[in-house]
């Protein structure tokens, strides 16, 4: 049992040397933290002997308690705490925090498995967290450690969403394989968003994500068995390299050459690649090249003749952003993915996928913008009240509260086709209707992390501290507007395919 204390023991130490403070109803002895403490020992001084839980609560965020839980001594002796911090897995309880199914309203889409799934992979995030953050401070590479471990716990898997992929595969709160469907994807994504810093999770996620389909669904089956398992395990890493700096949006102008040898056995490959996710980090590259007659998409391994260099975006460079060059690299030719000449199938293949795994992240990043703000407007005091007694305040929050739920509603339906269509049916009906979508999904990000920003003032354009999260999202939401197809191309790409559908019959 922890060490109890009297409110007038506490009070005893109160110097330089020697000095507690309570915060709710514990106890820190910060003696050899004063002279450490970020925001210098003048404010601790201050408050030595004292509660300072006011002021605590004003200025850090409630992590900060758990990261330097070392200097807990024991608590305040028959008080009873007003703050908990969450246990790993616990559902928010703070409104509009979890969507609505998790705070207990009814809805037709999850059953006992998607609420069970939650809670253990919420768990596996949490004990991963500090990890994460840290990597986002430091800029650093995401281990083959963190990757194996995301791998043993089925999660990098499960990104990839429901399929044959997870035969085999330990999936979190022991759902089967054949169990798992879009919604189980949806709730990884999201604790995912959660947690991890956007540019870390595009270096743990992202690249994989959008490459590891073209294999699953392409590769000859010797070179899927040879290599799918180990990169599904987080022991080997694979990016998707389609753009180039001469084009991005508009894919078939890509000059990346591949010529087959004058014996048939391999391609040569010469040609160069910007922007690639993970690129840095990958020892697999399923990338798009000119062919004979056609667009071909290539299996490259990392070798002789494939360099990566970093490229600076505005967000975390642990994403692994690369630019990477061909020069001369040989290719075996059973590493061809599909058909030779026939790589817009590929490319277009996971496009739906792709696109909504990144709505999924976005949902949850405007969610979290929105519990971000509820907490700090109810903790914030200016000119003598809460921020959230001001009606400008409370109308900015209505409006992010009624952009995510919108958003999310319509996501939801779309999951829920998606689980009830095969590939053909989601293929034919689904790319307008998730084009469309994620043009709205960048639409709300904008506009709630403009909010967000200004409901956090200067904490929501400092990189530490309790606007860290806003800030975050303020630098990175645009990389959703542009990544996995613009904003523009998915208007129009969504009007297009309804054009499509547009009875000939049907005038005003
Ligand atoms: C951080 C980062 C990571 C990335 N990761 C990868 C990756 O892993 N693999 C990969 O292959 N690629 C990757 N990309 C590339 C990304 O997919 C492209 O940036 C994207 O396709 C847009 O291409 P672009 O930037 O060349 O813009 P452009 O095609 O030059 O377009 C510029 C602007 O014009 C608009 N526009 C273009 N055409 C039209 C039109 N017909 N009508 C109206 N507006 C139009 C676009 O919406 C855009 O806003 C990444 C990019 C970034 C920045
Ligand atoms: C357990 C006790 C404490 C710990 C572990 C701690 C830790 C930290 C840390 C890590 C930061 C960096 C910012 C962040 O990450 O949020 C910080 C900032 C700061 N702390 Fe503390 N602190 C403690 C108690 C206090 C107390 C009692 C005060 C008194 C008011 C205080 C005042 C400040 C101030 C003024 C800043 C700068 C905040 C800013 O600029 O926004 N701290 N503290």
């Amino acid at each position: 049992m922890s060490k109890t204390f009297t409110r007038e023991e506490v009070a005893r130490h109160a110097s330089e040397n020697d000095l507690w403070v309570i915060i709710d109803t514990d106890v820190y002895d910060l003696s050899n933290f004063v002279d450490l403490h970020p925001g210098g020992a003048f404010p601790i001084l201050e408050l030595a002997g004292k509660d300072a839980t006011t002021d605590f609560y004003g200025l850090h965020r409630q992590e900060v308690l758990v990261k330097y839980k070392r200097y807990k001594i024991g608590s305040i002796a028959g008080e009873k705490a007003q703050f908990s911090i969450p246990q790993p897995g616990e559902l928010s309880k703070v409104p509009y925090a979890e969507s609505s199914a998790f705070s207990g309203f009814k809805s037709p889409y999850y059953k006992e498995s998607h609420f069970q799934f939650r809670t253990e992979v919420r768990k596996i995030m949490a004990e991963l967290a500090e990890e994460f953050r840290e990597l986002d401070q430091t800029d650093g590479k995401p281990s083959d450690e963190l990757m194996q471990k995301l791998g043993e716990t089925g999660l990098l898997a499960c990104n990839v969403g429901p399929g044959p992929h997870l035969k085999g595969i330990n999936i979190p709160a022991g759902v089967k394989p054949e169990e798992f469907d879009y919604f189980h994807e949806m709730i990884v994504h999201e604790e995912f968003a959660r947690v991890v810093p956007r540019g870390v999770d595009d270096g743990v996620i992202g690249g994989f994500v959008i490459a590891i389909p073209t294999v699953l669904n392409f590769a000859k089956p010797h070179i899927r068995e040879k290599h799918a398992r180990d990169i599904l395990l987080g022991k080997k890493r694979i990016c998707l390299a389609i753009t180039e700096p001469y084009t991005g949006s508009d894919v078939s102008r890509i000059r990346t050459t591949a010529k087959l040898s004058a014996d048939g056995s391999h391609y040569i490959v010469n040609g160069v690649k910007k922007w690639i996710t993970s690129g840095r980090y990958a020892q697999f590259f399923s990338t798009a090249v000119r062919t004979d007659k056609g667009l071909s998409m290539l299996l490259i391994e990392r070798g002789e003749g494939v360099e990566t260099k970093a490229i600076r975006t505005s967000y975390s460079p642990s994403a692994g952003t690369a630019y990477v060059t061909f020069d001369n690299v040989k290719v075996p030719v059973e590493n061809l993915l599909g058909v030779e000449n026939q790589g817009f199938k590929v490319v277009l293949s996971n496009f739906n996928h792709e696109r909504l795994v990144m709505l999924m992240g976005a949902s949850a990043a405007g969610r979290l913008a929105v519990e971000e703000c509820l907490k700090w407007a109810n903790q914030r005091k200016v000119f003598g009240k809460r921020l959230i007694d001001q009606p400008v305040i409370r109308n900015k929050l209505a409006n992010m509260i009624s952009q995510v739920e919108a958003f999310h509603n319509w996501l939801e339906n779309l999951t829920f086709q998606m689980n009830h269509m095969n590939y053909a049916e989601q293929s034919e009906k689904l790319a307008g209707p998730i084009a469309l979508a994620k043009y709205q999904a960048t639409r709300m990000l904008h506009n709630v992390s403009d909010d967000a920003c200004q409901i956090f003032g200067g904490r929501g354009i400092t990189k530490t501290g309790m606007g860290r999260y806003v800030e975050m999202m303020q630098r990175t939401y645009k990389f959703s507007a542009i990544l996995g197809g613009s904003e523009e191309i998915m208007a129009d790409l969504g009007v297009r395919q309804a054009m499509k559908h547009f009875p000939k019959e049907a005038r005003l």
